[in-house]
């Protein structure tokens, strides 16, 4: 069973209060979300393996380390996880991009998929998905099975905002994937909305309502 691994540190906490403010407007929140996934992507990738290298300072040789093994690709479902690419990209520059599209259909709540890109080393890379709401794991679950498609065997899942049932979702469908959240909130309400969540995460980022 993949595990989870709740984000605590006290900036990422008062970030995410702030998300969730109702008055947050939609300049704020991009940057909140940003800030928030470049945090979180410290934690994520805490475990990446390092290798030795020498490096020439200005006053002698030493030996220091640099990351080794596995090249990241961060695969950001569509569209809220757009908010989350600058802020990890800016740790970690030389990672790959790919996209899925999916939505939620409002009635039926199941996610429907109109586009994907993955690079075509994809098999060969972490890959970290990336997507701020985990509700009913429908999503996430869904980019997953497409990523592990395309060849690729190690796979995290990134979201600031998770709901007990996504979780539980993600856990079944993939349980060699560990998910990294920032908060986990108590509930989905009757439109499988988290609870008491931030909103509609790609509505607030956007602007659209
Ligand atoms: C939101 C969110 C997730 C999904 C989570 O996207 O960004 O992708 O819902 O819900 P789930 O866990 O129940 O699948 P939405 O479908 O609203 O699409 P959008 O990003 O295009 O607004
Ligand atoms: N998608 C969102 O944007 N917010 C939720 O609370 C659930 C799904």
């Amino acid at each position: 069973m993949g595990s989870v691994h709740g984000i605590d540190h006290p900036l990422i906490q008062h970030k995410v209060a702030m998300l969730r403010d109702v008055n947050t407007q939609t300049k704020d929140f991009r940057e909140l979300v940003s800030e928030i996934a470049m945090l979180m992507c410290y934690e994520v990738t805490r475990n990446l393996p390092l290798k030795e290298v020498e490096v020439e300072t200005p006053l002698t040789k030493c030996k220091a380390k640099m990351l080794a093994g596995k090249d990241v690709c961060f695969v950001p479902i569509l569209r809220a996880g757009l908010g989350m690419v600058d802020g990890v990209l800016r740790l970690m520059p030389f990672a790959k991009v790919g996209h899925i599209g999916l939505y939620r259909d409002p009635e039926t709540l199941q996610p429907v998929e109109y586009y994907c890109k993955l690079p075509k080393d994809v098999a060969d890379r972490m890959v970290i998905v990336l997507d701020p709401m985990l509700a009913t794991g429908g999503s996430a679950s869904s980019a997953i099975t497409f990523i592990k498609r395309r060849g690729a065997e190690s796979i995290k899942l990134m979201s600031l905002i998770a709901a007990p049932e996504g979780i539980e979702r993600v856990q079944q469908d993939h349980p060699d994937v560990d998910i990294y959240c920032a908060a986990i909130d108590e509930k989905l309400n009757e439109h499988a909305y988290i609870v008491p969540g931030l909103g509609d995460a790609g509505d607030r980022l956007f602007g659209t309502k």
